[in-house]
């Protein structure tokens, strides 16, 4: 059985970046692959692009698609083994995977950092469950440390507006009131580690990533220092790892502007999305022909397809 969990499920990188580009070329080669099969999609928490794009991916490699808001539209599940389950979680895990896993080929699920408890996020504890009780691949959908399918976009959309052999990719902190997961920039770190590029990684003082995330990226605390010669910059709020789940400080000056932008070897601007406007990033770069925020977007669906194929292939 093959999940798709990390980078660490994937043993020939270039390789499904390759196949997410020929997923696009040719969406329906492979639509055979899937026939009669079905993938369950369970969503703890909101998404758009996560969920239409799976959705889409799959159904291009021919599967059955079941969606589930859990805890909205089914009860609400407990994780932790042997509890006294008094409390306002209706259903075991153990039961919930289990039968989903009766009725579906693979389970992809999506379930955020609780931002409260950095050990038990961490652990992944949703995930270690489903694999532990579903018996059947889970693909990750985006957990509490980490965003694969977002990650391997961003590969490819890299592969595809880079105009050098090895750009240079600085991932910067934005700016914003709430406090939001490390998922997105761990991976995004993860990922670009075994790329040809220069991972340059910019934040405030107290905002560092855990360091199995952060690998070979070169750490510069000084953003326009960081941005400098920059093919492409990747935006991402995230909260404090060391002052788990914290707001440390939302300084607008760390807002990706035109200004920070011509700091740039002509860089484009990269997002995950969703953002907001004039908070972390400037209507004028959104708007303007740097940015590839839609391009990263619509590369959810090859990303989503390649990973798809490749756990389809070994079931
Ligand atoms: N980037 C991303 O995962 O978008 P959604 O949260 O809308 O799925």
């Amino acid at each position: 059985m093959k999940h798709f969990l990390s980078i660490n499920d994937v043993t020939d990188l270039n390789q499904l970046i390759s196949n997410g580009i020929a997923a696009k070329r040719n969406p329906f080669a492979d639509i055979e692959l899937g026939k009669n099969k079905t993938i369950g999609l369970l969503f703890f928490n909101s998404s758009l692009r996560t969920r239409i794009s799976t959705q889409k991916a799959a159904q291009n490699l021919g599967l059955n698609v079941i969606m589930m808001n859990v805890g909205q539209d089914g009860w609400g599940l407990e994780m932790e083994d042997g509890v006294i389950m008094n409390g306002d979680k209706a259903e075991h895990v153990k039961e919930a995977a289990a039968v989903i896993g009766s009725y579906c080929d693979i389970i992809g699920i999506r379930s955020f950092a609780g931002l409260q408890d950095r050990e038990k996020d961490y652990a992944e504890i949703v995930f270690q469950q489903f694999k532990k009780y579903a018996d059947v691949p889970i693909i990750n959908l985006e957990s509490a440390t980490r965003h694969p399918l977002q990650s391997l976009a961003d590969c490819i959309t890299i592969e595809e507006f880079k105009i050098k052999q090895r750009p240079k990719v600085v991932l910067t902190w934005l700016p914003h009131f709430k406090a939001l997961p490390q998922a997105v920039a761990n991976s995004f770190c993860e990922w670009m580690n075994p790329m040809d590029v220069e991972l340059v990684i910019t934040h405030p003082e107290g905002y560092d990533l855990a360091p199995e995330f952060v690998g070979k990226g070169q750490v510069i605390y000084d953003q326009d220092k960081a941005l400098e010669g920059a093919d492409f910059v990747y935006g991402k709020n995230w909260s404090s790892y060391q002052h788990y789940g914290q707001v440390l400080t939302s300084d607008p000056s760390w807002m990706i502007t035109e200004a920070k932008m011509s700091l740039t070897d002509n860089g484009k601007f990269m997002h995950c999305l969703p953002l907001r406007r004039n908070m972390k990033v400037a209507d004028e770069v959104l708007d303007g022909p740097r940015s590839l925020v839609i391009e990263q977007a619509a590369n959810r669906e090859w990303s989503a397809q390649a990973a798809l194929r490749e756990v389809l292939l070994h079931i």
